[in-house]
């Protein structure tokens, strides 16, 4: 069965919720396995076959975790070619990190990447845990149609 990861990293819980409701959106669809994780080794990243990766903008940049997570797997020459990449973070004012993310994915690791990036203004409402479960959706059906 197709699997996707949702990493993410939140501080004050905004890009967390997001992150819940991506994985909600993406369990509407059938045959797909459904992982959410604050952390994890570059080498789980092999297993999956799309990595989704939540993070807000601090200081116009991605989370620390998140750029220590994409050195080590470059480092470790851990191959994410064509696997489905997507991005998504709660922000304040500029929101760069999620674009900075799906850059990296496309460029460094050749994923197939979902563009653009999902953005909410902190905390989402409920207009913006719908767009997260779209998200979540688009992502599971993409795989399921991609691995079909
Ligand atoms: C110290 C600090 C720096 C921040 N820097 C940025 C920034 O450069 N750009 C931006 O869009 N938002 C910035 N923000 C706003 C956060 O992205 C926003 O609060 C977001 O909702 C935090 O998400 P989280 O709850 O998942 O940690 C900053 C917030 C703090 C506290």
């Amino acid at each position: 069965m197709p699997k996707i990861l949702i990493i993410y990293y939140s501080r004050t819980g905004n890009t967390e919720k997001m992150a819940n409701a991506v994985a909600e959106g993406a369990r509407m669809i059938q045959g797909v396995e459904v992982e959410v994780k604050y952390q994890t080794a570059p080498e789980e990243l092999a297993n999956f076959d799309a990595i989704v990766i939540g993070t807000p903008t601090y200081h116009h940049d991605m989370s620390l975790d998140m750029k220590n997570l994409f050195e080590e797997t470059a480092v470790k020459n851990i191959s994410l070619k064509d696997k489905i990449g997507a991005a998504f973070g709660s922000y304040g004012w500029s929101g760069e990190a999620p674009k900075l993310v799906l850059e990296i994915l496309k460029n460094k690791f050749q994923m197939r990447t979902i563009e653009p990036p999902l953005l909410i203004r902190y905390e989402p409402d409920q207009t913006g845990l719908e767009k997260c479960k779209e998200l979540g959706k688009k992502i599971a059906e993409n795989l399921a149609l991609f691995r079909a």
